[in-house]
C-alpha cells in the first residue's frame, strides 16, 4: 500500500508490531459504512465518476457479506481492517478499488471508525442500564416497606427500608446514563475528510459524510479531527465511574450473602460451589463484577497515558486506544448483565433484615428526636439520655422497645409511655417522610417518578 518508496519489506517484529488488524478488526462495519459514505460524496461532488462509485459501494456490500457471514481477514501483512478492506476491495473490483482513499487518508478514516464504534457502545451501555434500573426499580417496589438496617461504617446507624436502599443504586445509574448521554452528544461528529491532517485540496462536502454516518456535523478543525481521543476517554471515563457504582452494589450482594449477615441468598444460577468445602456457595459473579471494575480503571489508565503529551496530529500512538476501549466495553457490558441478572433473580431474607434492624438500637436516634419534640429536651442531652437507655437496653439483652417503662423513668422522668410509639423499626422508617428519606411513602412516590420515567423512554 505504501511500498512506492521502500526497496526493502518489513522486519518480521516490524509486521507484528504494527499491524492492529487483530484486534481492529472489530470496526469491520463502521468501516465500510465510513467508505460507502465517502464514496457517495467523492460521486456527487464529481470527484469520482459515479460508474466508479457504483462499483466501489457494490465491492464494498459484498465484503460486507463476508465479514458478516464470519470470513474476517487475519493476514498481519494487511496492517488494519481499513487497509485489509481495501486490498480485498481490490480483489474483487480491480485497480478502481484504489480511487476510494481520494480525499482520506487512514487518520481521519480510523478516527471516523472509532467514533461510530464507540457510540455504538454507549448506545448498548445505556440499554443495559435502562433494563439494570428496571430491575431495581422492580424489586424496591416489592420491598418498599420492607425494614432493614442502615449503616454508616458498616455499623447499624438507622432503620430504612430495602426498597430505598436499592433506589440509591437507581439514582447512581441514572448518573452514569446522564455521563453516557453527555459523552455521546459531545463526540457525534464527524472527523471523516479532515484527511491525513491539513484538510483537502479535493472538493469535498464534509457535512454530507457526516450526515450519512448519523454525525450532527463535521469537526471543526483538521489537525484537531484526526489526533482527538477524548470520545473514547469519555467513555472510558463513564464506564470507569459506572463499573464503581456497580463494584459498590456487588459488595453489597457479596456482605449479604455471608452467613453472619444472611440477608440474601444469591440464586444458583450466580453463585458457584466449592471444590472441597461442600456447605458453600459462592458469590462469584459479584466477586467479579467488583474485580472487573479494577480493570477498566485500568483501561481508562492506559488510554489515558497514551494520550499524555502527544504533540499534534496522528502518531502511531493512537492505535493502541482501541485494545482498552474493547477491553472495558465487554467487561462493562457483562458486569452491568451480571447485576441485573442477579438483582432481578435473588432472594432477599425481609425476616432476617428486620431481625438485624430490631437487634442494633437502629431506633435510638428516634428517641433522642422524641425527647426534643415532645419533652422540649435540647438534642445533646437527648443523646446523652439516650445513650443511657442504650445501655440499659444492652444490659438487660433487649431491644429498646422492649425496655420496661420504670427503667426508661429511672433514666429520664420526662419519658412516658408514647415513646413506645417511635421505637419500633416501622416506626422509624414511617417518620422519616423528609423528601427523599426512606418512609414507605416517600420510597413509593420516588418509585412511581422512576417508573414514569422509564415507561416514556420506552413509550409506554
Ligand atoms: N491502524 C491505525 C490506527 O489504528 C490506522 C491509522 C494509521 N495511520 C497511519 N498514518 N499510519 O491508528
Amino acid at each position: 500500500m505504501w511500498g512506492g518508496r521502500f526497496a526493502e519489506g518489513p522486519a518480521a517484529v516490524m509486521r507484528e508490531i504494527n499491524a492492529s488488524l487483530p484486534f481492529d478488526k472489530r470496526l469491520w462495519k463502521q468501516d465500510i459504512a465510513g467508505s460507502i459514505a465517502h464514496a457517495r460524496m467523492l460521486g456527487a461532488q464529481g470527484i469520482l465518476d459515479m460508474q466508479d462509485v457504483d462499483a466501489i459501494i457494490g465491492g464494498l456490500e459484498a465484503i460486507q457479506a463476508e465479514y458478516e457471514a464470519g470470513d474476517l481477514p487475519s493476514d498481519l501483512d494487511l496492517e488494519d481492517i481499513h487497509m485489509a478492506t481495501e486490498c480485498r476491495l481490490a480483489e474483487k473490483i480491480g485497480a478502481v478499488a484504489g480511487r476510494l482513499h481520494t480525499a482520506r487518508s487512514r487518520n481521519d478514516q480510523v478516527a471516523t471508525d472509532f467514533r461510530l464504534f464507540v457510540r455504538d457502545c454507549v448506545d448498548e451501555v445505556d440499554a443495559s442500564l435502562a433494563a439494570l434500573q428496571r430491575a431495581l426499580v422492580a424489586r424496591a417496589d416489592e420491598h418498599a416497606a420492607s425494614v432493614m438496617p442502615g449503616f454508616t461504617h458498616l455499623q447499624s446507624a438507622q432503620p430504612v427500608t430495602l426498597g430505598h436502599h436499592l433506589m440509591a443504586y437507581y439514582e447512581m445509574i441514572g448518573r452514569d446514563r446522564s455521563r453516557f448521554a453527555d459523552a455521546r452528544a459531545r463526540m457525534n461528529l464527524s472527523p471523516l475528510g479532515a484527511a491525513a491532517l491539513a484538510g483537502t485540496g479535493f472538493p469535498t462536502d464534509r457535512h454530507m459524510t457526516a450526515a450519512a454516518l448519523g454525525f450532527d456535523g463535521p469537526t471543526r478543525n483538521s489537525l484537531d479531527s484526526v489526533s482527538d481521543r477524548d470520545f473514547a476517554l469519555d467513555y472510558l471515563m463513564a464506564a470507569t465511574q459506572c463499573s464503581l457504582h456497580l463494584s459498590r452494589l456487588a459488595e453489597e450482594f457479596i456482605i449479604w450473602a455471608s452467613q453472619p449477615f444472611g440477608f440474601v441468598s444469591l440464586p444458583d444460577a450466580y453463585s458457584t460451589g466449592s471444590s472441597i468445602m461442600p456447605q458453600k456457595r459462592n458469590p462469584d459473579a459479584a466477586e467479579l463484577v467488583r474485580g472487573h471494575a479494577g480493570r477498566i480503571m485500568g483501561c481508562m489508565t492506559s488510554l489515558s497515558v497514551t494520550m499524555k503529551g502527544l504533540p499534534l496530529a496522528y502518531s502511531k500512538d493512537m492505535q493502541d486506544d482501541k485494545p482498552p476501549l474493547f477491553e472495558a466495553h465487554d467487561l462493562l457490558g457483562l458486569s452491568i448483565t451480571a447485576m441485573a441478572g442477579m438483582v432481578e433473580t435473588t432472594r432477599f431474607r425481609t425476616d432476617r433484615m428486620r431481625a438485624l434492624a430490631e437487634s442494633g438500637f437502629a431506633t435510638a436516634t428516634d428517641l433522642a428526636d422524641w425527647l426534643v419534640r415532645e419533652a422540649d429536651v435540647p438534642f445533646r442531652e437527648a443523646h446523652h439520655i439516650t445513650g443511657r437507655a442504650v445501655k440499659a437496653a444492652e444490659e438487660a439483652g433487649v431491644s429498646l422497645d422492649k425496655l420496661p417503662l420504670n427503667t426508661l423513668k429511672a433514666i429520664d422522668p420526662r419519658i412516658d409511655e408514647r415513646v413506645y410509639a417511635v421505637l419500633t423499626v416501622d416506626a422509624s422508617v414511617a417518620s422519616r417522610r423528609s423528601f427523599g428519606g426512606t418512609a414507605p411513602d416517600q420510597v413509593r412516590a420516588r418509585i412511581a417518578e422512576a417508573q414514569a420515567a422509564l415507561a416514556m423512554e420506552t413509550g409506554q
